[in-house]
C-alpha cells in the first residue's frame, strides 16, 4: 500500500528528513448564528462605547446563538456545508472530532450528538479541549489517525456558544466573543497535501489567565459558585494579549522554518481571530504584508475554537485562496495553547 502514496508536493525546499503527508483537506464548511448584536446593542448593556470596542479590539459585530440552538447544532450546519462542498455522505465519515470550550453538556460529548445530527454511521466521535487552538490540534490529530492508516475519512469542527459562559454584565469580556463553527473535511489522497506541517504548544503554568473556574470537579456547581459568577469566563486581558503575540509568532516562525518557507510565499494567513491589534502585531512581526491576511474579527468577535476554522472556510470561498496555495494558519487559546499550520490548499 505504502509504495502507491507518491504525493506531489509543490515545495521544493521541505527540509531534510521531512515526510510527505498523503493527506488532504478535501472541503471547508462554516455556520454563524443568525441574530447580530452591534457594539451599539452593546452599548445598552453595559458601560461601553463602539469607539472604544473598535479601537481596542477592532470587533464591530458578533453573532449569537438562539436559546434553542446548541454547540452541537452550529457544529452539524457548519459540518453538513462542508459535507455537501466536498460530496461526502454520512456513512464515508470515520472518525468526528469536536473542537470546542462550550460543549453542550461535559458528556456525551458533543461529537457524538453531532454525529447524529449529520447521519454518519457509528464511527468514532470525541471531544477536543484545547480552547482556542482547538482547530489546529483536530486538524494535526485528523491527520496523524489518517497517516497511520487508521481512519479514511475524518471531520474536524471547531464549534463554539460561547455566550452562554459570557458575563453580559462585565464589559472587559463581553464584547469580546461570539458563538459560530467551522469545519474541514481530511482525507487519505495520495496526490494532493492538507497540512504540510503544524507546531502544537501549551503552557498550563499560566492556566489562570483565561479559565472558567467552575462547572468543574475542582469546583462544581453550588448555589455559592453561582452568585460569585464563577461559570463565566474570566481573563487577565493584558497578559493574554502578551502571551498571544509571543506564541503566535514563535509558532508561525517555527512552522515557516520547518518547510524552508518565506512570508512571503504564503498566500494567506489566517490568524485566529481575537483582537486586531493581536493580529497586526503578530503579521508585523512574521513581516506579513495587510493583502496576505485575512480578517473577519470585525464581524464575528472571538469564536474561540470556531475562529480559525470559519475564516478558512470564507477565505476559500471569498477566493483568497485557490488549490496549491499556500496557507499559514496560526492560534492562541486559554491553556494556554497555541499552534500554527502551512496548509497546501
Ligand atoms: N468598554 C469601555 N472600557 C472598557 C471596556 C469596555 N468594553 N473593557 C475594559 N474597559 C476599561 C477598563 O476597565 C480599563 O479602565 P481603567 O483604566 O479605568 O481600569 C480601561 O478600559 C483599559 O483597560 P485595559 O485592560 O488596559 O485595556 P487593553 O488596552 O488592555 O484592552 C483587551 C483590553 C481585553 C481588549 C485586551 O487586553 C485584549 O484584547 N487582550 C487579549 C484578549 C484575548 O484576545 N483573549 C482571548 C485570547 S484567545
Amino acid at each position: 500500500m505504502s509504495s502507491e502514496i507518491k504525493p506531489a508536493c509543490k515545495l521544493p525546499r521541505l527540509l531534510q528528513g521531512y515526510q510527505p503527508r498523503p493527506c488532504s483537506i478535501v472541503s471547508v464548511g462554516s455556520y454563524v448564528p443568525e441574530r447580530v448584536v452591534t457594539n451599539a446593542d452593546l452599548e445598552t448593556m453595559v458601560d461601553t462605547s463602539d469607539e472604544w470596542i473598535t479601537s481596542r479590539t477592532g470587533i464591530k459585530e458578533r453573532r449569537l446563538a438562539a436559546a434553542n440552538e446548541f454547540t452541537s447544532d452550529l457544529a452539524a450546519k457548519a459540518a453538513k456545508r462542508a459535507m455537501e462542498k466536498g460530496g461526502i455522505t454520512g456513512d464515508q465519515i470515520d472518525l468526528i472530532i469536536v473542537a470546542t470550550i462550550t460543549p453542550d453538556m461535559l458528556f456525551p460529548s458533543t461529537a457524538c450528538l453531532v454525529q447524529q445530527k449529520i447521519g454518519a454511521g457509528r464511527c468514532a466521535a470525541f471531544d477536543l479541549e484545547a480552547a482556542c487552538s482547538g482547530f489546529i490540534y483536530g486538524l494535526e490529530i485528523a491527520q496523524q489517525f489518517i497517516m497511520s492508516g487508521t481512519f479514511k475519512t475524518v471531520l474536524v469542527i471547531g464549534a463554539e456558544k460561547l455566550s452562554t459562559i459570557i458575563d453580559w454584565k462585565d464589559r472587559n469580556t463581553c464584547v469580546l466573543f461570539g458563538d459560530g463553527a467551522g469545519a474541514a473535511i481530511l482525507q487519505s489522497r495520495p496526490d494532493q497535501h492538507g497540512l504540510i506541517t503544524s507546531t502544537l504548544g501549551a503552557d498550563g503554568g499560566k492556566a489562570e489567565l483565561l479559565s472558567m473556574p467552575a462547572g468543574g470537579s475542582r469546583c462544581p456547581a453550588t448555589a455559592e459558585s453561582l452568585s460569585s459568577g464563577l461559570h463565566y469566563l474570566r481573563m487577565d486581558g493584558k497578559e493574554t494579549f502578551k502571551s498571544a503575540v509571543n506564541a503566535m509568532v514563535s509558532a508561525a516562525q517555527e512552522c515557516l522554518r520547518r518547510c524552508g518557507l518565506d512570508i512571503s510565499e504564503i498566500k494567506c494567513v489566517i490568524p485566529h481571530q481575537a483582537n486586531l491589534r493581536i493580529i497586526d502585531a503578530v503579521s508585523d512581526r512574521l513581516g506579513a504584508k495587510p493583502e496576505q491576511v485575512f480578517i473577519n474579527l470585525h464581524r464575528y468577535g472571538n469564536t474561540s475554537a470556531a475562529s480559525v476554522a470559519i475564516a478558512l472556510d470564507e477565505a476559500v470561498s471569498e477566493g483568497r485562496v485557490k488549490r496549491g496555495d499556500l496557507i499559514l494558519m496560526v492560534v492562541f487559546g486559554a491553556g494556554l495553547t497555541w499552534g500554527a499550520a502551512v496548509i497546501e490548499w
